[in-house]
């Protein structure tokens, strides 16, 4: 879709959006073409019980003398809390409403409220990056009647009516390089299995060297070089090689510390050995969910050039059972050098983190590790779909992350970490298990990550219950959601690139 930003001129014709905010107050603009057109989009809002509840909306006919136009009622909610992600939910409102009508262009009244937080101009820019992000959908495999039949068709261009368009333009661009980024999680998340293999994951990496990204692969011979025997085993039962990418952005101070984002990639997690049961299976594409929030952040941080130093690692492996496949009672020795009885083959996204965030510390000296995975099924025994849990060295580091999440829209709750759980992960056999007793599941996976940080700053999202959505969400239909992007480019920005 194509989002541009001009005068705030009225067309005559055409699909034509406005705001209403809660209690049906037309916006300003809504009222003057309210007077224009005699009153009709206030007595549809009346005869229709429009609120102007946020992302509510209403289709109006162009009445006599206005027969080309067709206007757009959608709700902009309570004006106090009209703030950068109300906007981007109005924005995502406007997208369906436009849909909604079969309209493939439409222009937008952008108006800030009064008493509304977000200025004009923000307002518009968000608007419009709610309305990308909405957009969004996976539809390369639908084809045919299938494909012509699709009722929801996309909307190719919108134009926001903004008083001062450059400014409003210049700040979409920053937003709309974000949306590049979720959108290319999005896109990685949703592939199938059977195309995905950990090299084509490698491959999808290497597109973000033409964004000045430093893109270097490492495949199994040069990990069994370092010793990153913990990931080489997950990937030992599948015909498809295991790699690992480092993405460098150095948009930072030369030879200031790296931030390192460290992402979890199973491409399909059949359980291995222990394999899981066929029901829901399927799901099992998104194991990779973690490594796709990584990309996305460095496509985004390089996307708006980030005057910041971030490093992108991502381990990618696929759990596979065959002839040569780990066992139960494997006893493997990591990159750390501590070596793991593995109880389960399918907690096998701990051992590859395990070896990814040892190297990343070794090689880059972090000030900070941020590893995501959809590590446990455990995680949405607690969390449900809405919150990712969120475990930290230190609490100082959780807040700053839970403040960048909430900034976008991306829920995050600090869970615990302890000795005592720790302690539940020892095994007479080797210096580690990689599975704990019934309760806590996604705890104990956190204890085991810890165990490869080496006291490095260290943050670890458990994505597994956001990672996809079975449901429509404001700003995204179902499937993929990009999950961790938009927090760790908000992260980013408001820790390491200065004032
Ligand atoms: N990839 C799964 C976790 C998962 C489950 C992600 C559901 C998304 C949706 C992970 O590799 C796994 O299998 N975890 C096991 C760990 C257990 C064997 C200790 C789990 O959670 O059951
Ligand atoms: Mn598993
Ligand atoms: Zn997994």
């Amino acid at each position: 879709m194509k989002i541009s930003f001009a005068e705030p001129k009225i067309p005559a014709r055409g699909i034509i959006v406005v705001g209403v905010g809660a209690k049906n107050e037309l916006s300003s603009e809504a009222e003057r073409i309210d007077k224009q057109v005699d009153g009709a989009l206030s007595r549809a809002a009346a005869a229709a019980r429009f609120t102007g509840k946020l992302g509510e909306f209403l289709a109006v006919l162009g009445p006599a003398g206005r027969k080309n136009a067709t206007y757009l009622l959608v709700g902009t909610g309570e004006a106090k809390e009209f703030d950068e992600l109300q906007a981007q939910r109005f924005g995502a409102g406007v997208y369906r409403a436009v849909q909604s009508v079969d309209g493939t262009a439409a222009v937008v009244v952008a108006d800030a409220p009064d008493g509304a937080p977000a200025d004009v101009s923000d307002i518009a820019a968000h608007l419009g990056y709610g309305a990308r992000l909405r957009g969004y959908s996976f539809d390369k495999y639908m084809t045919g009647a299938r494909s012509a039949n699709n009722k929801d068709k996309p909307v190719n261009r919108l134009t926001v009516l903004a008083p001062r368009p450059a400014t409003a333009r210049r700040r979409f661009a920053t937003l709309a390089a974000i949306a590049d980024g979720v959108e290319f999680a999005r896109d990685l998340v949703s592939e199938p299995s059977n195309v995905k293999s950990p090299k084509w994951m490698a491959a999808q990496c290497r597109k973000l060297s033409k964004l000045g990204v430093r893109v270097e692969v490492l495949g199994e011979a040069q990990m069994r070089k370092l010793g990153m025997r913990s990931l080489l085993g997950v990937g030992q039962g599948s015909t498809r090689e295991s790699q690992c990418v480092v993405m460098r952005w150095n948009g930072g101070k030369t030879g200031s510390k790296p931030v390192a984002l460290i992402g979890k990639g199973i491409t399909f997690d059949t359980g291995g050995i222990s394999i899981k049961p066929a029901s829901g299976m399927e799901d099992m594409i998104w194991d990779m969910g973690g490594a796709g929030a990584v990309i996305g952040a460095m496509h985004a941080l390089a996307g708006r050039k980030a005057k910041a130093n971030v490093v992108g690692l991502v381990g990618l492996a696929e759990n596979m059972p065959d002839g040569n496949a780990q066992r139960p009672g494997d006893i493997v020795k990591s990159m750390s050098g501590q070596t793991i009885e593995v109880i389960n083959t399918d907690a096998e996204g701990r051992l590859v983190l395990a070896d990814v965030l040892w190297y990343a510390q070794q090689r880059f000296k972090p000030s900070v590790m941020i590893d995501l995975a959809t590590l446990t099924g455990a995680i949405m025994v607690a969390l449900g779909r809405e919150y990712a849990g969120l475990y930290a060295s230190d609490d100082e580091l959780a807040e700053r992350i839970i403040a960048a999440g909430k900034a976008v829209g991306e829920k995050l709750w600090h869970m615990p970490l302890d000795e005592t759980y720790d302690k539940q992960i020892n095994t007479p056999r080797a210096d580690m298990k990689n599975v704990g007793p019934r309760w806590g599941g996604s705890i104990t996976a956190a204890q085991f990550l810890q165990r490869f940080t080496n006291d490095v700053n260290w943050a670890h999202l458990d994505i597994a219950g956001v990672a996809w959505s079975e449901t429509d969400r404001p700003l995204m239909k179902k499937g993929a959601t990009g999950f961790g992007v938009r927090a760790l480019d908000r992260f980013v920005h408001d820790n390491y690139e200065g004032k």
